[in-house]
């Protein structure tokens, strides 16, 4: 039967081909000598017999399978139009097509599969931008370990073409283009800090939970991580060029999350077992190992041999290692651990009679400790030579931890007397002045000495917590102020919660400490009022309310305060009786709280 009435402009749309694509993605077949679209519209246009030159346009074109020759008609005869049957054929054969191209890349002598992929990609690559052809060149580019350069020149200028191919050949392309590499992570890195940072501030304070409960293995399933690992494959110079992107931005920032980034990225290839890579970063072993005592929360004699090894293997000529290795040791996973395990270590001392200068292990951890948290001045100063240890730091700031242990044991023994064998003994409530002196002035110190307060935190050992409280207003580098330290802070206070309804508590707490910082840091302003929304219901009323006007946010302060504030607002005025309640029943007390306790705790 004739066609129905047709005009080839509309049937193929001007200078689009079929579904308004335009023509120039058809042009590659005019290349190979394959008819196109366009020279159908322009046999359709010359011609004077239509169905004629249709017949032979089908003929010249369609599949030349002598089979066929009946089985079409037949085909016609129910209706199937002949564009479905091609498309399916065509379908099939691509199919086809990609599975061979996929086991071509696998068999035979290496050098004759490349050839055979490498002629296969100089013929078919003319119909890269065919959408229907594509898939097919983009999968030998794939499997091509070396894409010829000017192929990748060529997808790499057009966008859609480079958002259309394998990370295979991606990485290639990057591989020599660093500035676009960068473009690609920089989102990641960003998406990652704040991630981070969101825990750190996440409204949910709980005991059972908190920045660094989820365990290596757990974060680096994260989706960075797990998307970085992609990316680089087994690709060192990629690889090196991450871990060049990442001391970068530390160094810009002192963000110590990129350090638990590259640590992180590290382990995922090792879990992936990339061998390529990890045998050449010099880290691998040593952050292997740390991960270890990460997992477990604690470095143990053998581990800590272990990692003593591999820091006195660091050779001649080889210096520059300990950059990457104090970064490994500045993630605060690392430094969580170190620190946890130096306080067990002090407490077990006091019960063996021993100093810290006489156990090894200690002083292990202690040359780890300043390793991390000497690794910002190290990359910064390209110096690299592990920092010295402040004999005092041993001789007196640990021994002073230890009195402190032993002033609680005092304490206690005293407290169980019987009233009239009873000590004088109050609870010493001064601070050696040489404690906070190395708080303000000893990294080391300070950061040992925080631990040390939420671990009594931890014991709700309220006498020493309010003792060695004030020690926090001033410390160095404000690292009392820090984002990781006052997470963990408010997460230990909870412990302490029944202690918010007492005034003289909370003046030490939060007039004594908190305030003191909350007008001049911004995180320190949202950290204090992420604790009053967790325990506004244990505080006592007129302080609460004292409390929510002095945290009120002043101009420069941000939305996220704003907002916490607005909450800490909402829930005052949930706790206040209405106006209705306080006229109908005027001898009636202030309602005690009766906010029932949230699920998280
Ligand atoms: C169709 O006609 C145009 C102009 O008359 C001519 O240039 C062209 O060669 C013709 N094409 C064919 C395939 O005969
Ligand atoms: C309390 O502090 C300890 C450090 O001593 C830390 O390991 C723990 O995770 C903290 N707890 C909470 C709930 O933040």
């Amino acid at each position: 039967s004739a066609p129905p009435s047709w005009d080839p402009e509309r049937l193929f749309g001007g200078a689009t081909g079929p579904a308004g694509r335009p023509a120039a993605m058809y042009a590659g077949l005019q290349e190979l000598g394959v008819a196109n679209g366009e020279d159908l519209k322009e046999t359709l246009t010359n011609c004077t017999e239509p169905l004629k030159a249709i017949e032979q346009f089908q003929t010249e074109n369609g599949v030349l399978l002598p089979s066929l020759q009946s089985a079409l008609p037949f085909l016609d005869l129910h209706g199937t139009p002949r564009l479905e049957f091609h498309q399916s054929v065509f379908d099939e054969l691509r199919e086809k097509l990609l599975e061979r191209v996929s086991a071509i890349a696998l068999e035979g002598k290496v050098e004759e599969r490349y050839k055979k992929l490498e002629d296969l990609l100089e013929k078919s690559f003319s119909l890269v931008k065919m959408p229907s052809i594509q898939p097919v060149v983009m999968c030998v580019m794939k499997h091509l370990p070396k894409v010829p350069e000017k192929k990748l020149k060529l997808v790499m200028a057009d966008k859609d073409l480079y958002k259309a191919c394998a990370v295979e050949v991606k990485r290639q392309i990057w591989q020599d283009n660093q500035a676009l590499f960068g473009d690609e992570v920089s989102p990641l890195l960003k998406q990652y800090i704040l991630e981070k940072e969101n825990i750190l501030f996440s409204s949910d304070i709980s005991v059972l939970h908190n920045f660094f409960s989820p365990s290596p293995k757990a974060r680096r399933q994260g989706e960075v991580v797990q998307k970085l690992t992609q990316m680089i494959g087994k690709n060192v110079k990629l690889y090196d060029m991450v871990l060049q992107f990442l001391r970068t931005l530390f160094l810009r920032t002192r963000n110590v999350h990129y350090c638990t980034l590259r640590a992180e990225l590290l382990m995922s290839l090792h879990d992936l077992e990339i061998s390529e890579i990890c045998t050449v970063d010099p880290c691998h072993k040593f952050t292997w190992c740390l991960d270890a005592c990460i997992r477990e929360k604690f470095v143990d004699n053998k581990r800590a041999r272990e990692l003593q090894g591999f820091l006195d293997g660091v050779k001649k000529g080889q210096e520059q290692v300990l950059g990457d290795l104090s970064m490994i040791l500045c993630d605060p996973f690392a430094i969580n651990t170190l620190a946890l395990s130096t306080i067990r270590h002090l407490q077990d001392l006091v019960g063996q009679d021993t100093l810290p200068r006489e156990s090894p292990d200690l002083l292990l951890l202690l040359r780890m400790l300043s390793l991390g948290q000497g690794a910002w001045d190290m990359i910064d100063s390209q110096v690299f030579k592990e920092p010295k240890m402040e004999a005092e730091l041993i001789t007196k700031f640990l021994p002073m931890l230890m009195s402190f242990v032993v002033d609680d044991h005092t304490f206690n023994v005293d407290q169980k007397l019987p009233s009239e064998e009873k000590g004088p003994i109050p609870y010493p409530s001064t601070i050696p002045e040489a404690f906070t002196k190395f708080l303000q002035e000893n990294r080391i110190a300070c950061e040992i000495g925080l631990y040390y307060i939420l671990h009594i935190t931890k014991q709700r050992n309220k006498n020493a917590f309010l003792r060695l409280l004030p020690a926090l207003v001033e410390t160095f580098s404000d690292l009392a102020f820090s984002d990781i330290f006052l997470h963990l802070l408010t997460g230990n206070l909870t412990l302490l919660g029944d202690e918010f309804a007492v005034e003289e508590f909370c003046t030490s707490l939060f007039d004594g400490f908190f305030l003191t910082a909350c007008s001049r840091k911004e995180n320190v302003h949202r950290h204090v009022l992420r604790l009053l929304l967790h325990l506004h219901h244990k505080v006592a009323p007129a302080k609460l309310e004292s409390l929510q006007k002095a945290l009120e946010p002043t101009k420069q302060s941000g939305e996220a305060v704003k907002e916490l504030h607005n909450q800490l607002t909402e829930k005052l005025e949930l706790r206040k009786p209405s106006p209705a309640e306080v006229t109908e029943t005027p001898s009636m007390e202030l309602p005690l709280p009766t906010v029932p306790t949230p699920a998280s705790r």
